[in-house]
């Protein structure tokens, strides 16, 4: 068994960017530049933000933390996501979910320019991407596509289950396995709540990618043998005995399912980190198609 180290290869991404950052201050161009919008103060929502804005720092990115409170109105996000738009010293951003009940998802999204969506949740964007167009690609399934390329996972004809269809990461997720290239050529099943026997799904597959944020969910007997399996839950159990009043588990139960696979991400240390790096990698992105329409 390999663990997929999703802190170590985050780590180099962010190497990767910076050297680019540093070249472009020495050509003397302007850095990228990423904002991201927080509605609320959920707990977990915070720190992911938190983190999103110090990794930026790290790369040399210029960074813009916008907090709002929970009882901002929909109109007040529309017409802040409108300033950012607008604002041409700022290359992306994003609007960090989920949103307070009273705020629209749908209409948020739509309203974030096309060419500052680097989170890739646009449907324009989305679109771009389930016809193989270039695009700015989700940055957890980026992440994940990104892991499985570094460590040469083979993905071609390989069976990938997809384990839960949010928009965010099980449906990107089963459009880019299955397509043509590598990571991808998958068949690929997509399963969800209404889906009748799981487990003799999961245990036919050689890759199984789960988003579902149960904790231990995917149990060793759910498994074959030398599967990879990818953990993208990230779920806080309360625990009076830590630090922090909580710990954080996956959706695998890592201790018995780690013996049987080939591959295995760790949480935390596995998906997280990726996707921060690869939303700074879709920041450098946007900055660089700034540029050439500037
Ligand atoms: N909430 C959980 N993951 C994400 C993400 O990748 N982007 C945004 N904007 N919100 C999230």
């Amino acid at each position: 068994m390999e663990i997929l180290d999703g802190k170590k290869i985050s780590n180099d991404i962010k190497s990767e960017i910076k050297a680019e950052v540093d070249k472009m201050k020495e050509r003397g161009e302007k850095v990228p530049h990423l904002a991201a919008v927080i509605v609320g103060s959920d707990g977990a929502s915070l720190t992911y933000v938190g983190s999103k804005v110090r990794s930026c720092e790290r790369v040399g990115f210029e960074s813009t933390l916008v907090q709002m409170p929970s009882t901002t109105s929909e109109q007040e996000l529309l017409k802040k996501i409108e300033e950012l738009n607008q604002d041409d010293n700022i290359d992306g951003f994003i609007v960090q979910l989920p949103l307070p009940d009273q705020i629209d998802t749908q209409k948020v999204i739509m309203a974030v320019h096309p060419d500052k969506d680097v989170d890739g949740f646009h449907p324009m964007n989305f679109g771009k991407m389930a016809l193989d167009m270039s695009t700015f690609i989700p940055a957890t399934p980026f992440g994940i596509l990104e892991l499985l390329e570094r460590y040469k996972v083979d993905t071609k004809g390989k069976h990938t289950v997809v384990i839960g269809r949010s928009h965010i990461v099980g449906r990107p997720m089963s459009i880019l396995m299955g397509r043509k290239g590598w990571p991808g050529n998958s068949t690929v099943t997509l399963t969800h709540s209404q889906t009748k026997n799981i487990t003799q799904i999961t245990s036919q597959a050689d890759i199984i990618i789960s988003a579902l944020g149960v904790p231990n969910f995917l149990k060793a007997e759910m498994v074959k043998d030398d599967a990879v399996v990818i953990d993208v839950g990230i779920t806080r159990v309360p625990d009076e005995s830590r630090p922090r009043g909580y710990y954080l588990t996956g959706d695998v139960d890592f201790e018995n399912v780690s013996k049987k696979a080939s591959y295995i991400t760790p949480v935390p240390g596995g998906v997280g980190p990726m996707t921060i790096a690869m939303l700074l990698k879709n920041t450098l992105l946007a900055r660089e198609r700034h540029r050439s329409r500037s």
